[in-house]
């Protein structure tokens, strides 16, 4: 049996869609096929063609949820942390649907998570789609993220990343300021269409780290951070035909994620030629390597302040070797490791870790349960400049 694909042309950001009882009927048993102990898988499934038939959707037990956010995280196929998939803490917020209500759970995930330094993964799911009955939306596409704008001379304050969110925010009435690290506020939806409403992120909630070098004094002055908790609120969770469209997740920072691209694509907050400067390397050609050179001391600086400030984070080494070992212990499994070689290779030094020097089971777009990319109903453009997918 073929399954067509996504519907492209479903109206976005509707929610009216019912659920796919084949979606609904391959998940349900999945989960028995993984979890024996769960129970009667046929009436399971009865049970649940029926929900569908007579509402045109169903409700997850809480079992089900939480094996299928694992599972999405499992197959997230640009993911090299996965090896600890089954540890996703899964929050069931699925009666949260109020703007007030998401944000204020947005801050207690970000408490969760950040957990004083040993971060830990989680992911709060909140209301899904219904037919008729859409669920809320954060417009954020992180729950934390640095406002960026440009300035009257061209140049800019900021992340430049951000630059849609943070006009956003103060075309609906927030301040922004003139400061490189100023987090953004979370703006919620409660349905699609609906205006947002933002809100500050409270004192307390959001964990950063200061960053300094072990060997340059100078670097702790260019007064640089980076915030502890990578949660991406943009994502639809998929998990047998139901949508859940506000889903934020997190796991921990690999430290080339900041600093061999957030802090250094020139897209970003480009500092390789400030740092170079500072390192006194010879800029007057490309074959110095000024910037490899000042790219190794970023990283060293990032890895190191985290480590100094007690924050969970991976060296892209020690992540690569886990990656493998993940997918050994799914080849155990009878599972196949669907991978996307460009994503899973760091940013730096690649071919010195060994994700770089083999191929991947090829990425299947329609496996599920899922994270998936979520249509932007809002005219939002995404903020992926020259359309580069990576990070
Ligand atoms: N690369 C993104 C960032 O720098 C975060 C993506 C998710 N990363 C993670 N380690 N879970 O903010």
């Amino acid at each position: 049996m073929r399954r067509r694909k996504q519907e492209p042309t479903r109206e976005p950001g509707s929610g009216s869609h019912g659920v796919d009882r084949r979606e609904a009927e391959s998940f349900v048993r999945q989960f028995h096929r993984e979890q024996p102990e769960a129970g009667d898988v046929e009436r399971r499934v009865r049970e649940v063609l029926a929900e569908i038939d007579r509402t045109g959707t169903y409700a997850h037990s809480p079992a089900e949820l939480v094996f299928g956010a694992r599972v999405a995280w499992r197959n997230a196929a640009r993911c090299i942390g996965r090896l600890y998939w089954r540890s996703l803490v899964v929050r069931d917020l699925r009666h949260v649907t109020a703007a007030d209500d998401v944000a204020g759970a947005c801050f207690e995930h970000l408490r969760l998570a950040g957990n004083g330094g040993r971060i830990r993964p989680v992911v709060s799911v909140f209301a899904p789609d219904r037919p008729g009955r859409p669920g809320p939306r954060i417009v954020n596409d992180q729950l934390v993220r640095y406002a960026g704008h440009r300035t009257a001379g061209g140049g800019w304050v900021g992340d430049p990343r951000a630059a849609a969110t943070t006009e956003r925010a103060r075309a609906l009435g927030w301040k922004r300021a003139e400061e490189p690290f100023q987090v953004l506020p979370l703006m919620v939806r409660e349905r699609p269409g609906a205006r947002p409403e933002w809100y500050e992120l409270p004192d307390g909630v959001v964990l950063e780290v200061p960053l300094r070098h072990p060997d340059h004094g100078w670097f702790a002055e260019l007064g640089l951070r980076w915030y502890a908790v990578p949660a991406i609120s943009d994502m639809v969770l998929e998990i047998g035909g139901v949508r859940y469209p506000a889903a934020p997740f997190n796991g921990w920072y690999m430290g080339t994620e900041i600093g061999a691209r957030n802090l250094a694509d020139t897209g970003r907050y480009d500092l390789l030629p400030v740092v170079a400067e500072r390192l006194g390397l010879d800029r007057s050609s490309e074959r110095t390597l000024w910037r490899d050179r000042a790219l190794v001391e970023l990283n060293v600086a990032v890895l190191h302040s985290f480590q100094e400030a007690g924050v969970t984070m991976a060296d892209h080494h020690t992540e690569s070797e886990r990656f493998l070992r993940h997918i050994a212990q799914e080849t155990r499994h009878g599972r196949p490791t669907p991978a996307d070689w460009s994503w899973i290779v760091p940013p730096v030094s690649g071919a010195a870790t060994p994700v770089f020097h083999r191929y991947y089971d090829p990425v299947d777009p329609r496996l599920r349960p899922a994270f998936l990319p979520r249509e932007r109903p809002d005219g939002c453009p995404a903020e992926r400049p020259g359309g580069c997918p990576q990070g």
